[in-house]
């Protein structure tokens, strides 16, 4: 359906048509990056499940090869679900993935390339003798599913985690291997939070308490901190806890109790769900990979023909600086798709003002943009209202002492539709700032059949800090990165005026108080490279 094609995407990863969902066994092999995900093949909605596959130099451009596994064994009959890659010491691929039995009961699956030495790795085989583990007693049929990496024990045995849940709590149970033919349970969880219910795509993996840089899944020593990323099946959100994993006693234990897995911090306060991160060797980075559906109905998307992108690949490493979040931003190759920039330099936006910025078309965009608060409304006003929640906030048109003020994306000429990405700032009695950052779709679309939440969270801002965002624009698709990536949001919109060359950006402060200092660079973005792979692109 023409009509609805201006919601594709131009840069973020799609299969051609069809329903999309989880990313599954990211991994850097011989050269490429390749990307599984879930995959219907018969049509936008999620049902049939296989593995599509891609691969690509940059994580950018991409090329579609052909399915990597099909539904064809009893063992994965209703569907072949998600899984990850382990690359062993000598090169080897082992991958495990879940597979629903032709009586829905979920079982871990062992596959491997037919041909190590095709660094495509078009062809892939199950192992004759799957499955190679069953849900254990007590657990249930349904609830056992999506294996991780695996990591090296001390002891030199591979260990994984699987999601699953006992009652309401969520769980995530241990397995070790030499071999991933035979697997033997370990007792106990890694980890489990009372009334979180199914944890599914459980991720786990270190990060350097000292750098930048990312670590293999088995690295060990005293500058590792480690990570439990569960996608929660009841609200459909990623939740990640930073915490210290104690190898003897199979345990993660949260460095707060009150960020738990969970019910604390979120890799994304929009859509981002069953993410997955990898070990990129080739350039020392731990990079996630997340699904974000679509937020229009179902009947739409069978109108478009298609469901689901894959965010912007990120990078993920501790926040130095806070020691209590990650810090998640867009791997620098996106920026290969920058085109031409303006540049706005100290513009002064005053309270209940929009100020168009004149850039040309504005549907795929790379925008970095600093905000200050004029010190002396600051500090005039003694304290604004104290408590600030996105969601439940009346969002971008409601008037606070030093909030709402950001930008207008994806607007037209007249803003009938706009989609904001804003910050709101409180004053507590104590003088104390606190800082929100909210991505508001109430105004995205005039369409009436898609969601217009206002989606955000408590962003840190450490002293002498200005204000900042990173936003990329594509489309149907905002993502924004609030100071350095310390509080992300993810929106799908569906404009129907502010398409192709009729997008436009503003400026927009709706504070009473706070004058505001904004500069900002806006890159126009190239479209990138994603098609079926031809024979003659193979070096
Ligand atoms: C998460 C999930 C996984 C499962 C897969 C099935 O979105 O439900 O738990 O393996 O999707 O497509």
């Amino acid at each position: 359906n023409s009509m609805l094609s201006w919601q594709r995407t131009a840069y973020h990863f799609q299969p051609e048509k069809n329903w999309m969902n989880d990313p599954n066994g990211p991994m850097y092999y011989k050269g490429w990056y390749h990307f599984f995900y879930q995959y219907n093949p018969k049509g936008a909605v999620w049902g049939d499940i296989v593995w599509g596959h891609a691969v690509s130099k940059d994580m950018i451009h991409w090329l579609h090869l052909p399915l990597a596994m099909v539904a064809d064994q009893w063992y994965d009959k209703n569907g072949v679900w998600t899984g990850s890659a382990t690359i062993l010491p000598d090169g080897q691929v082992v991958m495990l993935y879940t597979g629903s039995t032709n009586e829905s009961v979920q079982v871990q699956n062992l596959a491997y390339p037919a041909d190590p030495s095709d660094p495509l790795l078009v062809d892939w085989i199950k192992y004759p003798a799957n499955p190679v583990l069953f849900p254990p007693p007590g657990i249930g049929a349904k609830d056992f599913r999506d294996p991780t990496t695996a990591w090296l024990t001390s002891e030199g045995k591979w260990r994984i985690t699987i999601g699953s849940k006992l009652n309401k709590t969520g769980i995530a149970l241990v397995y070790d291997t030499y071999d991933f033919k035979t697997f033997e349970r370990v007792e106990g969880v890694l980890h489990a939070v009372p009334s979180t219910g199914m944890w599914e795509c459980v991720d786990f993996f270190p990060v350097s308490n000292r750098g930048e840089n990312g670590f293999d899944t088995s690295i060990k020593g005293k500058n590792v901190k480690h990570v439990v990323k569960v996608s929660l099946d009841d609200d459909r959100h990623d939740y990640y806890a930073l915490g210290t994993y104690d190898e003897k006693n199979v345990k993660f234990t949260p460095d707060d109790f009150k960020n738990d897995v969970g019910i604390g911090l979120r890799y994304d306060y929009g859509i981002f769900y069953a993410s997955k991160t990898f070990y990129d060797q080739s350039k020392g980075r731990r990079v996630l990979w997340g699904w974000i559906g679509e937020s229009d109905s179902e009947y739409a998307d069978v109108a478009k023909g298609w469901a689901s992108v894959q965010g912007i690949p990120r990078t993920v490493a501790l926040d130095r600086k806070t020691g209590r979040n990650l810090l998640q931003w867009p791997v620098a190759e996106v920026e290969s798709l920058r085109l031409r920039s303006d540049e706005f330099q100290n513009l002064t936006v005053n309270p209940g003002s929009v100020v168009p910025l004149e850039i040309g078309t504005a549907a795929q965009l790379d925008i970095e943009a600093e905000f200050e608060i004029d010190k002396e409304a600051l500090e005039k006003t003694s304290q604004s209202n104290m408590e600030y929640e996105c969601s439940s906030s009346g969002g971008a048109t409601e008037r606070g002492a030093f909030g709402p003020f950001g930008l207008l994306v994806l607007a037209d000429d007249h803003l009938s539709e706009y989609t904001s990405a804003y910050f709101y700032v409180v004053k507590g009695s104590d003088g104390q700032l606190k800082t929100s950052f909210c991505s508001d779709q109430s105004r995205s679309s005039l369409a009436t059949d898609v969601s217009k939440k206002n989606f955000g969270s408590f962003v840190p801002v450490l002293k002498d800090e200005k204000l900042s965002v990173r936003i990329l624009v594509d489309h149907s698709i905002v993502e924004s990165f609030a100071q350095g990536g310390r509080t992300c949001v993810t929106s799908r919109v569906y404009p129907t005026r502010a398409i192709y060359g009729a997008a436009r950006l503003f400026l927009f402060n709706n504070a009473t108080e706070a004058i505001v200092n904004a500069s900002l660079k806006v890159w126009q973005m190239n479209s990138a490279f994603i098609h079926p792979f031809q024979p003659d692109q193979r070096n």
